[in-house]
């Protein structure tokens, strides 16, 4: 697999960036008509996280696929979790294109995909035939059209049709693409959306299923202190950092030009990753271990996860490197992780 992948990437990289993603995800999609067998996963590689038990702390970050189209696919590539969306309560095309660019020299991808979405319903539906063995998650957003105050409604009317149907539920407040969703990370705005989701979760009787927040980059560290008192009072299960990010000075000097003139959008990949670390060490240093946080952003090989575990995340996940690697980066880091491991074994 990783070696087909070296062999047809230069092709997918010629497309733009889009046409190669729908081709990359028919590939898929094709591959799971295929009986594909099980992963073999090492025991060892088994994580606990907010009361559910992972196959291995490594998951899929949410955007990739984004309407639950490909989860066999995910699940033999050895994924333990898959995290999908962002949902949005009703259909909505996303930004218009192109919105989407590789910087391959720099393994960077810029988007501004605005949560393209088929739809809570259409989702939840795809979602009844999902298959065993492997954790989903089900990241939901707002409505572009739909107005902050009322943002609360919008994860609502999501997460009733999506929550029946998924391991866990991430809220994302994190996105640079849609106008105002990161205002919701704002203590005041954040307080009135995790009590009500929370109280919605109690009157759903799914009070047993973690309910996680996805935090941006790009917050200052007093603000990833007060976000942390409101998460761990509000009683929420967990943390997911970090999303993409709007900072533009971790490209080099020399693709600056370049990356400008693609246009608004959030950064991922290698170069977020010292920032999203920073961060995470941030968010943990103020939790003290009261919730779980899982890690993401910019994570690309087994050394990454370790570190991140080692940090003090419960899980990790990745996107853009799988991008720029291919489907055998999951085996290749599951062998790091086994590796290491067993070097740091007296
Ligand atoms: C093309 C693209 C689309 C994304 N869409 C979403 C999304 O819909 N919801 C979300 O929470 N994060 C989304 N993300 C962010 C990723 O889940 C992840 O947080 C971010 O890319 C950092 O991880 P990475 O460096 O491993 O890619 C998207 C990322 C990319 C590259």
């Amino acid at each position: 697999m990783p070696n087909l992948y070296r062999l047809i990437r230069p092709l997918l990289f010629c497309l733009d960036a889009e046409r190669a993603h729908n081709l990359g995800f028919w590939t898929g999609a094709l591959a799971q008509r295929l009986p594909l067998p099980d992963p073999e996963l090492a025991p060892t590689l088994t994580a606990d996280a907010f009361g559910l038990r992972f196959p291995s702390p490594l998951g899929l970050a949410a955007g990739l696929d984004k309407g639950a189209e490909l989860l066999p696919f995910w699940k033999s590539l050895g994924f333990g979790h898959v995290e999908i969306g962002t949902i949005t309560p009703r259909p909505q095309p996303g930004n218009p294109r192109p919105r989407l660019f590789r910087l391959p020299s720099e393994g960077m991808i810029l988007n501004r995909m605005g949560f393209n979405s088929e739809g809570a319903e259409v989702v939840a539906g795809r979602l009844k035939g999902r298959p065993s063995g492997l954790i989903v998650g089900g990241n939901l957003g707002k409505n572009k059209a739909t107005p902050e105050e009322n943002a609360l409604d919008d994860y609502a009317v999501a997460y009733r049709l999506i929550a029946p149907q998924v391991d866990y539920i991430a809220l994302n407040v994190s996105s640079p693409n849609t106008p105002g969703l990161r205002k919701l990370q704002a203590p005041a705005a954040l307080k009135p959306l995790l009590s009500g989701m929370l109280e919605l979760r109690k009157e759903m009787g799914l009070e047993a299923q973690p309910l996680l927040l996805k935090l941006a980059p790009d917050l200052a560290f007093e603000e990833l202190d007060a976000i942390v008192e409101v998460a761990v009072s509000s009683g929420i299960s967990g943390l997911i950092a970090t999303n993409t990010t709007l900072d533009r000075s971790i490209v080099s000097l020399e693709n600056h030009q370049k990356v400008e003139a693609w246009g608004p959008g959030g950064l991922s990949g290698k170069g977020l990753a010292a920032k999203a670390r920073a961060v995470r060490l941030r968010l943990l240093q103020a939790l003290k271990g009261r919730l779980p946080l899982v890690a993401c952003g910019g994570l690309g090989s087994g050394e990454d996860v370790a570190q991140a575990l080692a940090d003090g995340a419960a899980l990790a996940q990745i996107y853009t490197a799988l991008i720029f690697e291919g489907p055998g980066l999951v085996r290749r880091i599951h062998q790091e992780l086994l590796h290491l491991r067993s070097r740091s074994q007296p």
